[in-house]
């Protein structure tokens, strides 16, 4: 038996008939760009994480560019975030001309180190992006206290953590701006690439909806310079198919953790800490282990496929090299990198699935 890290085709089986008929929908409308499904799914998520408005844009890394953009930040202004992350946090604040600052991790829960922002805090700083990585929440309050001490705009990244919460809020509910993506192995995933910009501030959702469609706000006139960045009718509307089901996926998330911390709480790997202050969501459930690289090369022998999230910290990569950052600067980053990898957990994986990974996981680490 093979057990993937991800795959959507069991989910696919189970929901096939609403799905095609929802893209059968869209291509029988008349309206493949910007219509209907587009504008209910805005509101409809926005709703779910209980912010006002939504704009729907065409992947997460775009979200985040657009909403820099609409809070006025580019060249010139940096922007502090964690080397911890996917590439397209940090790729997205240089798109936006800004330049990012990094910040360290809690090894606890791998989030922003909050207790390190003052010290990184210049008169260039504009803007702090926490990122909800794996499924869980960034200590916000003591964030949001520096932020406001300093003047500093948040934009919290929520690609990770739909259906996550913080202190009772929704992740997403508690910046001036958040940014999520639907790319295929989130948490709600599209069948393709999709994102969302999400905000309480009118100005800010007037601004993100025109920097969307070329900087107009209506068809062939540009008030300023924007960018193309949509969402098509087709995502939306097989998002549309799946929201009703989040709640469902991220219980079932947590199930599947739950399990894998009874079962493996007496081995030797770490297991991953739920924060007091917030519900996790588990879009990935990552454990530690120093003889990580060992470890995942047995569980690909015995066809269970986990993942690295993420192998090189991004201030060590080639391509950011110019930030001038060196090896050693953010030492818990860098030593999580070596030793984290993240086990198999979506919605449809059996009970037997977990228990085999575990089994497997159990062999391995008696012989090493
Ligand atoms: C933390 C984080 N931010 C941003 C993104 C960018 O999303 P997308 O792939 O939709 O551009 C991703 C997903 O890849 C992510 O995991």
């Amino acid at each position: 038996m093979e057990i993937k890290v991800w795959s959507y085709l069991k989910e696919y089986e189970q929901l096939k008939d609403e799905i095609l008929k929802a893209v059968e929908g869209v291509f029988a409308s008349g309206q493949l760009i910007l219509g209907e499904k587009v504008r209910t799914f805005e509101k409809s998520y926005a709703e779910y994480c209980g912010v006002k408005y939504g704009i729907g844009v065409d992947n997460g890394t775009n979200a985040i560019t657009l909403a820099l953009h609409a809070l006025g930040i580019g060249k010139g202004d940096e922007v502090i975030t964690v080397a911890n992350t996917a590439i397209p946090t940090v790729s997205a604040i240089v798109t936006a001309g800004a330049e990012p600052v990094f910040v360290d991790i809690n090894p606890a829960t791998y989030l922003m180190n909050v207790n390190q922002l003052e010290a990184v805090i210049t008169p260039k700083t504009r803007c702090i992006i926490p990122v909800h990585l794996f499924g869980q929440c960034a200590d916000m309050d003591p964030l949001l206290e520096v932020a406001k001490k300093n003047n500093l705009f948040v934009l919290e990244d929520c690609a990770q953590s739909h259906g996550a919460e913080y202190k009772g809020k929704k992740s997403g509910a508690l910046s001036d701006v958040s940014t999520t993506s639907f790319y295929p192995t989130k948490v709600l995933g599209a069948y393709g690439d999709g994102g969302m910009v999400i905000t309480d501030d009118e100005k800010i959702e007037q601004k993100v909806r025109r920097l969307r469609f070329y900087g107009a706000e209506k068809t062939y006139y540009a008030i300023e310079h924007g960018y193309n960045s949509r969402l098509d009718e087709v995502q939306a509307a097989i998002l549309l198919t799946k929201l009703p089901y989040l709640d469902q996926y991220v219980a079932r998330r947590r199930e599947i953790a739950a399990q894998y911390n009874t079962l493996l709480r007496d081995t030797e790997l770490v297991i991953p800490e739920e924060a007091a202050y917030g519900k996790h969501a588990y879009h990935l459930y990552v454990v530690r282990h120093p003889k990580r690289d060992v470890i995942v090369s047995k569980l690909r022998e015995n066809n269970i496929f986990v993942n690295i999230n993420y192998p090189w910290p991004i201030h060590t990569m080639t391509g950011y090299e110019y930030l001038g950052y060196k090896e050693g600067d953010l030492p818990e980053t860098e030593s999580a990198a070596r030793e984290i990898f993240s086990l198999p957990i979506y919605p449809t994986l059996t009970d037997d699935e977990v228990l085999t990974v575990s089994n497997v996981l159990h062999d391995i680490l008696h012989k090493i």
